[in-house]
């Protein structure tokens, strides 16, 4: 079966072509308009401008992501009803509507989360969870540890109580004079470090629970930070090394107990700040072959993580009219 994804929840205009075809996924196309570079300038994302460019780029993408294949194969369409920006969801939403309603095709409303978590399925080898499986969700809006018992079962056993991880990356990073998003920003920085005598907190690490707080550790940086005038590149490389590591710390003991708590088989790293390098090193090191990651480009938004997603809702007839199509800027698990 041939599916259209589309994910418009943030500020990547993002469609794919993805096929389902003997039990694994092909990615036919994977099309995404970053606005990394308008935003920028900002600092950070501005939700009306956001959306005024996926309104120009949403065809256009589609487009791109359709090329050569005739409507009439499509089997169905999948889309990002939330979490997100509603401004932004809106345009992916809308357009997924009339495209079903012209092109009279079943329609697939897929959570902006549950793609992330499914991406890990897409470009790698072995394309099935084990269940129990627990998912890291970490990304710029969220910070989740996800139970999953079967396809669409989710249970959320620990989320963060303030910032997201990567929302600490990006805060950090302004912090530190580095350009948005801060990820990839203060990772490169990292890469840098010589031998740091900074030492930044380990937020919750022994709570006893699964829920996360970033915001002290952002804190922490700014204290650190204050008082120096004008900070030398090894000194923010230092910096950022021992803030990458505090995160990766975290999550990565956080997440080994949850595993020895819930006997998972399967542990799923996603969201955009599953891209760092150093953190998929450390869960490799930590889970082995039970870890399943996100293939390369598929860790930051984009649509071939909804068609994915939108597979198992198309085996299951998980449909939704066009009627009956809502946006949810918090939707949840
Ligand atoms: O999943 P995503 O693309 O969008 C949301 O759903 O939020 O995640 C974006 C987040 C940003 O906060 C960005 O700084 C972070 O992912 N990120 C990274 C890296 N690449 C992107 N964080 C750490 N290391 C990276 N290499
Ligand atoms: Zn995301």
């Amino acid at each position: 079966m041939l599916i259209l994804a589309i994910e418009t929840s943030c500020d990547e205009t993002a469609a794919a072509l993805v096929e389902y075809k003997r039990r694994s996924f092909f990615i036919h196309s994977n099309i995404i308009s970053s606005q990394v570079k308008i935003h920028s300038k900002y600092g950070g994302i501005v939700p009306e401008v956001a959306a005024r460019n996926h309104v120009k780029n949403i065809i256009p993408v589609i487009d791109k992501a359709m090329g050569k294949v005739n409507p009439v194969d499509i089997d169905v369409i999948a889309v990002v009803n939330g979490p997100g920006l509603i401004t932004s969801l809106i345009v992916g939403a809308e357009t997924a509507k009339a495209l079903a309603f012209a092109w009279g095709k079943p329609l697939i409303a897929v959570n902006h989360l549950e793609a992330h978590i499914y991406s890990a399925l897409a470009k790698t080898k072995k394309q099935i969870f084990e269940f129990p499986a627990l998912a890291l969700i970490v990304s710029g809006g969220h910070t989740q540890l996800v139970l999953m018992k079967g396809h669409g079962k989710y249970k959320i056993v620990g989320e963060t109580r303030d910032d997201a991880a990567g929302e600490a990356f990006d805060k950090a990073a302004k912090l530190l004079g580095l350009e948005y998003p801060g990820g990839p920003a203060i990772s490169a920085e990292a890469e840098n470090f010589s031998i740091s005598s900074i030492k930044l907190p380990r937020p919750m690490i022994d709570s006893g629970d699964f829920d996360f707080s970033f915001s002290g550790l952002k804190t922490a940086v700014f204290y650190e930070t204050r008082g120096v005038k004008q900070p030398t590149k090894s000194y923010v490389s230092n910096v950022c090394a021992e803030f990458q590591q505090a995160v990766i710390d975290v999550l990565a003991v956080k997440t080994q107990r949850a595993v020895n708590k819930y006997k998972v088989k399967n542990i799923i790293l996603a969201g955009g700040v599953s891209a760092n390098q150093r953190l998929r090193e450390r869960f490799a090191g930590e889970f082995g072959k039970r870890l399943l990651l996100p293939g390369k480009g598929l860790s930051t938004d984009n649509a071939a993580m909804v068609g994915v997603a939108g597979v198992f809702h198309y085996l299951r007839k998980d449909f939704i009219d066009i009627k009956d199509l809502r946006v949810d800027p918090n939707l949840n698990f």
